[in-house]
């Protein structure tokens, strides 16, 4: 008995294949994305696919299906193949970032057969995917949807349940929002999703949103179960969330390793990461900070929550919770709660050192 329900289900979770969302236009985190598509974001000095990517590897499934962009296609195919994955990709180009319901039937052939996990490229959640697909697999849903509590609903899908707890009702972005319960950008369809993507019109933003295919699936007695997130979620496609999502996977980090130089009256707190050939000189570092490789940090105080791309340059400031991309130079300056783009030049004057909080994206300067 209960062996023969084991087999079944694992057979069933090594059919599951998935499907990243990695088009876009990217506008609520501008100016970074005018030069990097945001699911290439860094966090913790890892682009935030690596980490969805990781999460269906983690679960076992092998097959991923990812949509992209004509303008980002290249970049995040030689993105993902910077890391040796013991996976199969697939890349599929969406002409146009026409809505994620119309993401989804892009990738129709590739996954007509098989029960799917979709997953928002720039999304990130605590809770393993495995947790759901046993659920999902073994009850024959045709749709189970994540959902959270979230502060401000109205920017989110939004899910309506009745007295009993039942869905009744989805509705993307509203203004006066029925709940606060908002969809998580991770979706577990079978391929009947597809035959409700192609009835739907385009929403008033003009996009094919997946909140009114799965309305329509919900109309025509699709069984869908909606579950609760047990941990964090965040859509880093935001300044604010990319900083959270840096935050929460430093924390997690129980890692301490130090491989660069550190001299003169130094010290470190862990937990860090601490590249080769970097150097700390005269500085302390409090963590959980992850710092890069070829770096140089000196007469400074960096951290917690802080990730420093390669070969940068940290002189005489303070830094915390911020994420610096690689080559960039900051000196005489206490930095918080910002993100600087790659080679991106902050410099304050020695004297008068003052605190900032700032969102520049690659090349830019600021001299205070
Ligand atoms: P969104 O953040 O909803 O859309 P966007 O990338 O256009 O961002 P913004 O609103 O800031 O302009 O997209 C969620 C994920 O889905 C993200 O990884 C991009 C991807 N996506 C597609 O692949 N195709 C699409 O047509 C859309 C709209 C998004």
């Amino acid at each position: 008995g209960i062996q023969r329900l084991n087999n079944f289900t694992m057979n069933q979770k090594f059919m599951f294949k998935g499907l990243i969302l990695a088009g876009g236009r990217g506008t609520r985190l501008r100016p970074l994305t005018h030069t990097i598509p945001k699911q290439l974001a860094p966090v913790a000095n890892r682009p935030i696919i690596h980490y969805v990517i990781e999460q269906f590897d983690d679960a076992g499934i092998k097959e991923i299906v990812v949509i992209v962009s004509p303008e980002t296609n290249e970049r995040i195919q030689s993105a993902i193949s910077s890391v040796p994955w013991n996976l199969n990709f697939t890349f599929v180009i969406q002409s146009e970032p026409l809505g994620l319901a119309h993401a989804l039937l892009t990738a129709e052939t590739h996954l007509k057969d098989s029960p799917f996990v979709m997953y928002l490229g720039d999304n990130l959640m605590e809770d393993a995917l495995s947790e759901y697909l046993n659920e999902f697999s073994s009850n024959q849903y045709d749709a189970l949807l994540l959902t959270t509590q979230v502060p401000e609903p109205s920017k989110f899908g939004v899910l309506v349940f009745d007295k009993e707890n039942n869905l009744i009702d989805l509705v993307e972005k509203p203004e006066i929002p029925p709940s606060n319960w908002a969809l998580v950008g991770v979706y577990f369809f079978t391929p009947r999703i597809f035959d409700f993507a192609k009835r739907i019109k385009p929403s008033r933003r003009g996009e094919y949103e997946i909140t009114d295919t799965i309305k329509e699936l919900l109309k025509n007695n699709g069984k869908i179960k909606v579950s609760k997130l047990k941990g964090w979620w965040l859509d880093t496609g935001k300044k604010d969330d990319l900083l959270i999502a840096n935050m929460n996977v430093l924390k997690s980090m129980t890692e301490h390793k130090i491989d660069g130089i550190v001299s003169g009256d130094s010290g470190i707190h862990p937990p860090a990461t601490v590249g080769k050939y970097t150097r700390i000189e005269n500085s302390k570092i409090v963590g959980p900070v992850n710092i890069g490789k070829n770096v140089v940090i000196k007469q400074s105080v960096v951290g917690p929550f802080v990730s420093i791309g390669d070969d940068s340059f940290i002189e005489d400031s303070e830094i915390d919770r911020c994420v610096l991309l690689n080559k960039v130079f900051v000196r005489s300056v206490n930095l918080s709660n910002s993100i600087l783009g790659h080679r991106t030049k902050v410099r304050g004057s020695g004297s008068n050192k003052i605190n900032i909080q700032v969102f520049i994206s690659d090349d830019s300067e600021i001299k205070l």
